[in-house]
């Protein structure tokens, strides 16, 4: 079996799953509970010296379809627990588990006076760690805290250096997404001596408005604000941010992996293109402490299917696929089969291709008869079918849809929106042309030693 066990800048835990800071990480009893069911670390919910004020409702949620939460929004600030309640359960939570990881999350005023203050205050606890909180978005940042100061590389630098002139346990900076260029905020912690680097903290958002009463959502009294989003919508964003980190030259830090982790597979991905640790706050809130078990079997088979003997051996090891767009290989082809005989005939492929995409997609009302003798018995169209499509459901004839592929771009789309799984696949299109991406292909023309690719004509056009 895989050794789950790590050591994340010097912050050693018996595996790499932490609790994000957020509500699951409020109390030592949460913690408590949280370590027995198998978490390995956690990020206490940031604390300052005068604990805030939070309002109710704060929390927004979106669903789609049957998948509740797909994204969670909250206008929630830091902990409103008293710094001295927080500190004495900190000690608690030390004593009785030892080998997994505290890290107390800070966040205080931009003084040097102050981070000096609260670093000694909660490094005389045990504490393993410290995680500065550059990133909410939402009221603290109002108060030049989080994000504003996530969002200039200069504040951030010189704030991981105010905590590394007193820290005795590393420092690791958790960064904002709300950014244009997050390997600059990267690089200027680096700068201020940062042990590691947290990403991402929440986006900022509006989650929506009641369209009867027009009361924002989450609503306080009428009235809402901007707030920060995260859960399985934000995955992508922090993949994206992850791998930049991962890939600068100049950052060369750890990187503990946040944003929309529910699944193993999504574990598995995150360290892939970077990450050593992982840290988990809106799948907790959504189905509780057990989601970790899951996330450490699918790990541990994981690891051991394909022959790594530590989490350490599979960081960052798809980091070098994600290239710049010029990179890519132009000669490079896939297109789009239909599997008739998992076909439902719902026709979304050929709306989607017709309407939104490059007209790929050929549309065939074919009789039953000759249907049944060529592909045998039709499936029936099950849930959803394209909207305004005449569909011939149950009628004399089938409707066909075909991939033409003169047309067909390979551009994925009827794959992606294709309700049955597996009926539509991409397949490689062997050119017989070498690889050539686009700074290539720039330089040959450059030197004359190739003319320019013919651009694409439209499949269908007005006459
Ligand atoms: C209700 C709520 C409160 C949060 N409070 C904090 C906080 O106090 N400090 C912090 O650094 N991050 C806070 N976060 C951000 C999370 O730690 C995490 O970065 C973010 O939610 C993305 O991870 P997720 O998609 O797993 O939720 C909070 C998130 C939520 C949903």
């Amino acid at each position: 079996m895989a050794d789950l066990t790590c050591n994340f800048a010097g912050i050693k835990s018996p595996n790499p799953f932490w609790l994000a800071s957020g509500p699951p990480t409020n109390t030592a009893y949460q913690i408590r509970n949280a370590f027995d069911v198998g978490w390995g670390g956690a990020v206490w919910k940031t604390l300052t010296e005068d604990p805030i004020v939070n309002v109710a409702s704060r929390y927004g949620g979106i669903s789609l379809n049957n998948q509740k939460l797909m994204g969670l929004n909250n206008i929630e600030l830091i902990t409103d627990r008293p710094l001295e309640d927080n500190l004495r359960e900190m000690a608690e939570v030390k004593k009785k588990y030892p080998n997994h990881a505290v890290i107390a999350s800070v966040m205080v005023e931009s003084t040097r006076e102050a981070w000096h203050s609260i670093i000694k205050r909660i490094q005389d606890v045990g504490v393993d760690g410290f995680e500065l909180n550059f990133g909410c978005p939402h009221g603290m940042s109002e108060r030049g805290m989080g994000a504003a100061v996530g969002q200039v590389p200069e504040y951030a630098e010189m704030i991981c250096q105010w905590a590394k002139e007193v820290s005795k346990v590393p420092v690791l900076a958790k960064l904002t997404p709300n950014v244009t260029n997050i390997r600059e905020i990267g690089r200027a912690v680096k700068r201020g001596g940062a042990d590691g680097i947290s990403l991402i903290n929440t986006i900022n958002s509006v989650m929506g408005v009641d369209v009867n009463n027009f009361n924002p959502k989450p609503n306080v009294g009428g009235f809402g604000s901007h707030g920060g989003y995260c859960g399985p919508a934000v995955k992508p964003i922090a993949l994206h941010m992850v791998s930049q980190i991962a890939t600068d030259p100049e950052i060369g830090l750890p990187i503990s992996g946040i944003g929309g982790i529910r699944k193993w597979d999504d574990v598995v991905e995150f360290i892939l293109l970077g990450a050593s640790t992982l840290q988990v706050c809106t799948a907790v809130m959504h189905r509780g402490f057990g989601v970790v078990k899951a996330m450490t079997r699918g790990l541990e088979t994981w690891l051991d299917q394909k022959g790594f003997e530590h989490v350490s051996d599979a960081v960052g090891l798809a980091s070098g696929r994600i290239k710049t767009w010029g990179d890519l290989d132009l000669n490079y082809k896939v297109q789009a089969e239909i599997n008739e005989s998992t076909c439902i005939h719902c026709g979304i492929c050929y709306a989607c291709c017709e309407d939104g995409c490059y007209q790929a997609i050929d549309w065939e009302k074919m009789p039953r008869d000759k249907y049944v003798q060529t592909f045998g018995q039709p499936r029936q169209l099950k849930g959803e079918a394209a909207p305004n499509l005449k569909l011939d459901a149950g009628g004399g004839t089938i409707d066909v849809f075909k991939v033409n592929l003169e047309a067909c771009v390979g551009c994925n789309m009827c794959a992606l929106a294709c309700p049955v799984d597996g009926c539509i696949t991409m397949k490689e299109i062997p050119t017989g042309k070498p690889a050539m991406n686009w700074n290539q292909y720039q330089t040959m023309l450059k030197e004359g030693k190739i003319t320019k690719i013919a651009p694409k004509k439209a499949a269908r056009s007005i006459q």
